[in-house]
């Protein structure tokens, strides 16, 4: 009689790895840590971004925060807020802002961003500029080796107004990186921003080696509002990822 034994040993129970929503939520409640009560708050817009709203919210509706005044960045963050129990305002009455929290499109080592892929980048950066602290949120998936040359979309709000001109001259600005530029289209339309604009999105072949010299050529082009590049404006860099959350500070 032969009996063949094969001792398995058991699978190992089954470790659910984190989805990207879930490293969203990590990278932000790990920033609203940053939160003291009594703070002004630059409120980011996003998936991202959405995470500390709503944490924000439980903290103050659970009394471990107070005399909150959140900034939203969009309208769609004006509606979160409101809804997160978040007291807002405007730069108007509150222009010193404390600390902002927003997610971004890519970030690279030098912590320069590209955003506003959702569309909100124009108030993002009156808020994000002035404030203290700028903490970026985002899951590992963000991470570039330099802006721009993922071949990703660049946002730039431009004006309605011969939109398709100045499409034409923002492509012919770098037309040695082999850029070409689109209008932002939803549902049959051009998207139109909380301000009423276009975006026209820009996508290059090659690096764009110096940023600054191409964020002071594009805000040169008459018709351009703001572009997705926040160059140096990023102050803590929080990266949820497979294996944690990690902090990087400027
Ligand atoms: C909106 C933005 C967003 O912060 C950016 O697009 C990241 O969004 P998400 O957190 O949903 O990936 O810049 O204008």
């Amino acid at each position: 009689h032969f009996f063949f034994f094969t001792t398995m040993p058991p699978p190992p129970p089954t470790a659910v790895s984190p989805t990207q929503d879930d490293l969203k939520r990590m990278a932000a409640h790990r920033a609203v840590d940053y939160v003291k009560s009594g703070m002004v708050l630059g409120l980011g817009t996003g998936s991202t971004a959405v995470h500390a709203i709503r944490r924000i919210g439980d903290l103050l509706r659970r009394g471990e925060l107070s005399s909150i005044v959140g900034i939203p960045t969009s309208k769609q963050t004006e509606e979160q807020a409101t809804e997160a129990g978040i007291p807002l305002s405007d730069l108007e009455c509150h222009p010193s802002v404390d600390l902002a929290i927003d997610g971004v499109d890519e970030v690279d080592p030098h912590m320069n961003l590209v955003k506003g892929r959702g569309g909100s980048l124009l108030r993002e950066k009156m808020i994000e500029g002035t404030c203290e602290r700028f903490v970026v949120i985002v899951d590992e998936s963000k991470l570039v080796d330099c802006i721009g040359g993922s071949r990703l979309a660049m946002p730039v709000e431009v004006i309605p107004f011969c939109c398709n001109y100045t499409l034409e001259r923002l492509q012919r600005l770098f037309v040695d990186l082999g850029c070409t530029a689109e209008l932002r289209i939803e549902k049959g339309k051009p998207f139109e921003t909380d301000n009423g604009n276009y975006i026209v999105n820009l996508y290059f072949e090659r690096d764009i080696g110096d940023l600054n010299d191409a964020s002071d050529r594009i805000l040169r082009l008459p018709g351009v509002v703001e572009h997705g590049m926040f160059l140096g404006m990023a102050t803590t860099l929080i990266v949820a990822g497979k294996l944690g959350v990690t902090v990087k500070e400027k």
